[in-house]
């Protein structure tokens, strides 16, 4: 379960410490949604007018894309959580690998690119801890807008059809519901000459948020949250003003905490529908919810085991599932989690087994035997969600637990160590000199402002 990374000494050079058990009280802020804040930048590249995005999470996938921009020529103005971009002067070059590893987020600039230049030349983003993640559904649905493609050297090479100036609207069924094609798409259409009908489409509120962003541009989308989403081809869009929606995954991440440590929080601001298949399984499972606004508090109790399926929106999110089978390991009974949107979703099984807890995998189904109490240790996280799964594990423990590998958790949870230590809990990271690079260092500036990023 150790990470086989490129930067090694990240992985050794900072942990947190964490001395379990915890009890988590008070109210913790939620940070913009990363999945949209990422979606959103691809979205700028598609006007040359302004885009001024509030409440974009300090995170080291936002200051990678930030980067990905940079090199196409963009201009990036940050302060604290505002981002203003300036994509009136790019050169559509090819995109350095070095850039896009890992993030998975860069191929989505390709639609953007395409719709407004004619052309984009982007690395496949590469494989992923989580799975294979292929692109098939980006591509087929962007030939059918009248692109065409080459891939020559792991380089995805699009253009129009020859004669053509612009792509052209389209009716496109998607073989699975692909949030990332989904939005790969609807940037295309936005800009395509006529009418794109997606059918089965992703339904994820990340791709509302981009909708949302994209008609305040001039854009005409109709449906976004359905399965058939509607897109009026225009000719232009122009610069707009846009707040990203609460990362619903932070929130149900801090509630699945709650709720293994029988503790009493707020989470805010959140949109509560965008939780509630997470809300039923915590309700199900013991704990008590109560939404109010843009809160959700809950109260965790005894903990009952529940069985729990991934599904896309509005089903339980993938990216909830290894933190919700931290909570199950010390539940009363045995329950049933199966992963039914990535392959390689479970690497945090093996750690948590040798925490104490009594999980068999089979088939991508883990079979859960609650027990009374997980021991901490030392421990590495392989992915993002994973590491959140393995803190939350910690939390329960009744020892001091050191995670590694926080390159994983600094890519999609703001502050996560302090938001904790805010809520009562007894953590800190610790920098181990020894293996401190100049990158690490600059990694932890994260913390403080967005001004201070590489990227700014
Ligand atoms: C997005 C999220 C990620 C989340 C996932 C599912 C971002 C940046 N990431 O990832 O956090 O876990 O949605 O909610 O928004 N597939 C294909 N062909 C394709 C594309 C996808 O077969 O061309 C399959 C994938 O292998 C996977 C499933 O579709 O089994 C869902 O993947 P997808 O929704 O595309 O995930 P991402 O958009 O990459």
């Amino acid at each position: 379960m150790v990470c086989e990374g490129n930067n090694k000494s990240y992985l050794k050079s900072q942990n947190l410490k964490i001395i379990g058990p915890s009890t988590l009280s008070g109210e913790v802020k939620i940070s913009g949604a990363k999945n949209s804040a990422l979606v959103l930048l691809a979205a700028s590249l598609l006007t040359d007018e302004k885009i001024i995005l509030e409440n974009v999470p300090l995170l080291t996938d936002i200051e990678k894309m930030g980067n990905i921009l940079k090199n196409l020529g963009v201009k990036l103005q940050t302060q604290d959580h505002q981002l203003i971009i300036d994509s009136s002067n790019i050169s559509i070059k090819e995109l350095p690998y070095e850039l896009v590893n890992g993030l998975r987020a860069s191929f989505f600039c390709i639609g953007a690119l395409l719709a407004r230049f004619g052309q984009a030349s982007i690395p496949l983003p590469g494989g992923c801890n989580i799975g294979k993640r292929p692109i098939n559904e980006h591509i087929n649905g962007l030939k059918a807008l009248g692109a065409e493609f080459i891939i020559e050297k792991e380089i995805v090479k699009a253009k129009l059809a020859e004669k053509k100036s612009r792509l052209f609207g389209a009716n496109i069924r998607l073989n699975c519901p692909s949030v990332g094609a989904t939005e790969t798409l609807i940037m295309a259409a936005s800009l395509a000459r006529g009418r794109t009908v997606i059918e089965n489409a992703a339904r994820e509120p990340e791709i509302q948020d981009l909708c949302q962003m994209l008609n305040k541009m001039g854009a005409k989308i109709y449906d976004a949250g359905k399965e058939k989403i509607i897109i009026d081809g225009v000719q232009k869009l122009h610069g707009c003003s846009h707040k990203v929606i609460p990362d619903r995954i932070e929130a149900g991440t801090f509630l699945i905490a709650a709720a293994a440590t029988l503790s009493s929080i707020t989470v805010s601001p959140v949109i509560p529908n965008h939780l509630e298949a997470v809300l039923n399984k915590l309700e199900e499972s013991g704990s008590k919810i109560i939404k109010k606004g843009n809160s959700i508090s809950i109260r965790g109790k005894s903990i009952k085991a529940v069985d729990v399926k991934t599904a896309p929106f509005p089903g339980f999110p993938t990216d909830l599932q290894a933190p919700f089978m931290a909570l199950m390991t010390i539940a009363k009974g045995r329950s049933k989690i199966s992963e039914t949107i990535f392959e390689n979703r479970m690497t945090h099984v093996e750690l948590l087994n040798r925490m104490g807890s009594s999980i068999i995998v089979k088939n991508n189904i883990a079979q859960i035997d609650g027990v009374k109490k997980l021991k901490g240790m030392t421990l590495v996280g392989s992915d993002l969600r994973s590491s959140a799964a393995l803190i939350i594990a910690a939390l329960i423990s009744n020892r001091t637990s050191r995670v590694f590998g926080l390159d994983h958790l600094d890519r999609g949870y703001e502050s996560f160590e302090i938001k904790l230590a805010q809520l009562g809990v007894e953590i800190i990271r610790e920098f181990n000199k020894e293996f401190i690079s100049k990158s690490d260092k600059s990694k932890s500036h994260l913390k403080k402002n967005l001004s201070e990023f590489e990227a700014a």
